[in-house]
């Protein structure tokens, strides 16, 4: 939700925090700030809004210094002002903290604080950090014992970092929940919330664990306990280039991660599948053994990865016949689930730091449940906590709405559908290359998808306007629609519904005027007529129809007003085709708008909140 960077080295800190924060700023940006010591005193710098006004700041008052801690930051307590932004410091402005979480007891303690005399600047929770560490200083303790006695108050999820000129060659950290990742150089070191933040300075990374303290100096990093017992690190190499978090020559990281989608469904299937037959996950972890014992599965997951846990369900039920249950995360792990011996638990998650997720998959682990997770960022949280993975293998994902990890889950599940549905005698060998065909051909009909943005755009002139919006569609095309509506509803803040097209004559057919336009996912496929009918119903009642269609249906123009016709294809991997004229409706709509269509308002990237 926030993003946090530090730096300690013989470059210039402020340069180098800057380039981190803008890699940062898609986790959250309606504030930011920094913090250095030069000379062994403290600046802090720091602006409500996007970067681009704190970057305007510091060319005017500029910070020196060779050790400094960045932040940007999403609200969770306090409203977006330059007195909540971070970094936060103590009352003698000697110390300076940036805080990614929320620490739960902070009323508490600031009541604590304030009785014992302490004066506050901001509303925000963070604050207390920099009070409280500052106590524990002036009380005479070395600064791991602060951070350690400090860690020992305070309950909820943080990472947090400190710098102060009592200990001016050192950056402290501590994680508990939101992800911290520390970056090795030559004579300097990094501090940040995800590695996209260092990936201009080194590939040499150590994630940092829950309960880990961290004393980051020029020389190395050591790494304590909540005991203070020294710690083993695990030093790792990023794969990932920098040239993978530019958007190049697409005016938005989402358009251009849009536009990705062929690309990276054609490199899975190649990295992945041989002989139309074979398919290898490295990570899977999971025996032929494991895997036949499952006969229940529950899914959970959080927004668009809810969504492709849905197409999920349809794919197992089809092709393994388990049990499948999907559940959004922030239900699944209050609800203390029933998980039998029998069961498997999968999460999806792009980012892999989804809190609500991440608590799920250690309720489920708390049951002795094993979990499987999808996830797209490796070496995050969930990666590493998970007891099998399937990484998707999408390349970074910086636009805030979900676009080639969503298909990238979708491809996923539908390989791990084919290799379970056979290792279980549903499908047979047949039916495995049939499916794998259809993969196969998909790039290609995406490409001829996408060559329809240009009447998609044409399209989204007539409704950008548009107050509301309705998605529907029936089987897979379900939680396609609600995903169509996620993308618009969070990209251009129109108020969009996503509804199965049955459940319309239910009472949301009620909210259906004249031009209330409706986007109807009408392929082919067995319910093809019944959702005509709905669609019919909708017609009768005055709403404006958008269908997506199969190529050469042309029954469906005599009840649509207006038909994207794409290609065809077997229905259980239609999602894979259907989404994309969502996407691009979704993204034309939000500019025409004047959207921030990377960083929409409210929201962030990983959702490390709960
Ligand atoms: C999707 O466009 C949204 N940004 C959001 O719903 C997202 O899918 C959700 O927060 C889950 O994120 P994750 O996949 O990283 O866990």
């Amino acid at each position: 939700m926030c993003g946090i960077v530090g730096y300690i080295g013989p470059k210039d800190a402020q340069a180098v925090l800057m380039v981190g924060l803008e890699k940062l700023e898609y986790r959250g940006y309606d504030s930011a700030g920094i913090a250095t010591l030069h000379r062994g005193e403290l600046g802090v710098r720091k602006r409500e809004g996007k970067l681009r006004r704190l970057a305007d700041l510091l060319d005017n008052q500029p910070l020196s210094g060779r050790i400094g801690i960045g932040h940007t930051r999403w609200a969770t307590h306090g409203e977006p002002s330059d007195a909540n932004a971070h970094p936060h410091t103590d009352a003698d402005e000697h110390l300076a903290i940036v805080h990614n979480g929320v620490i739960e007891n902070y009323l508490q303690l600031r009541d604590e604080l304030e009785t014992a005399g302490h004066v506050f600047r901001s509303d925000t929770d963070s604050e207390v950090l920099a009070h409280l560490i500052s106590d524990y200083l002036d009380d005479g303790l070395p600064p791991e014992r602060a951070l350690l006695s400090t860690y020992s108050r305070l309950d909820g999820y943080f990472a947090l970092a400190v710098i102060s000129e009592s200990f001016p060659e050192t950056i402290y950290a501590i994680r508990q929940g939101p992800p911290l990742v520390i970056g090795l150089g030559e004579g300097e070191n990094f501090l940040a919330s995800d590695t996209n933040a260092l990936l201009r300075f080194t590939k040499r990374v150590v994630f940092v664990e829950d309960g880990q303290v961290v004393a980051l100096t020029a020389d190395g990093a050591r790494i304590i306990d909540r005991e203070g017992r020294p710690v083993e690190r695990t030093e790792r190499t990023i794969s990932l280039g920098e040239q993978q978090l530019d958007k190049g020559d697409y005016p938005h990281f989402m358009l251009k991660e849009i536009y990705e989608q062929p690309d990276i469904i054609e490199n899975v299937f190649l990295t992945r599948v041989s002989n139309h037959r074979d398919i290898a996950f490295q990570n899977l972890r999971l025996s032929p053994q494991q895997l036949n014992k499952v006969s229940r599965v529950v899914i959970q997951a959080a927004g668009t990865s809810w969504h492709a846990g849905l197409i999920g369900k349809y794919l197992l039920e089809q092709f393994v016949r388990l049990h499948v249950e999907v559940d959004v995360s922030s239900e699944f792990r209050y609800r203390n689930p029933v998980l039998g011996g029998d069961t498997l638990v999968m999460a999806i998650s792009q980012s892999g730091e989804t809190a609500d997720t991440l608590a799920g998959i250690r309720e489920a682990k708390s049951k002795f449940i094993k979990v499987l997770s999808l996830v797209n960022v490796e070496g995050s949280t969930i990666d590493r906590e998970s007891d099998a993975v399937v990484h998707l293998h999408a390349g970074p994902e910086i636009g805030v709405a979900s676009t080639k990890a969503y298909t990238a889950e979708v491809v996923a599940l539908i390989l791990l559908t084919t290799i379970w549905g056979r290792l279980k005698y549903v499908i047979d060998d047949e039916g495995v290359r049939r499916l794998l065909t259809e993969l196969e051909a998909v790039p290609a009909k995406l490409r001829r998808i996408l060559a329809l943005d240009g009447q998609i755009r044409e399209l989204a002139k007539q409704f950008y306007e548009s107050p509301v919006f309705f998605f529907i569609g029936r089987g897979y095309n379900y939680p396609t629609a609600l995903e169509g509506a996620l993308k618009l509803k969070e990209i251009s803040y129109i108020h969009a519904t996503g509804y199965p097209a049955g459940e319309l004559k239910h009472g949301p057919i009620a909210l259906i005027e004249k031009d209330t336009p409706v986007v109807a996912l009408t392929t082919q496929g067995p319910t093809y007529q019944k959702t005509l009918s709905n669609v019919a119903e909708v017609r009768a009642r005055g709403g404006r129809i958008i269908c997506i269609a199969t190529e050469g249906d042309e029954e469906i123009t005599k009840v649509a007003d207006h038909v994207i016709h794409i290609p065809a294809c077997a229905e259980e991997l239609s999602p894979l085709l259907t989404v994309v004229p969502l996407q691009l409706l979704s993204y034309h709509i939000a500019v025409l708008r004047g959207c921030d269509v990377d960083r929409p308002r409210n929201l962030a990237k990983s959702v490390t909140v709960e």
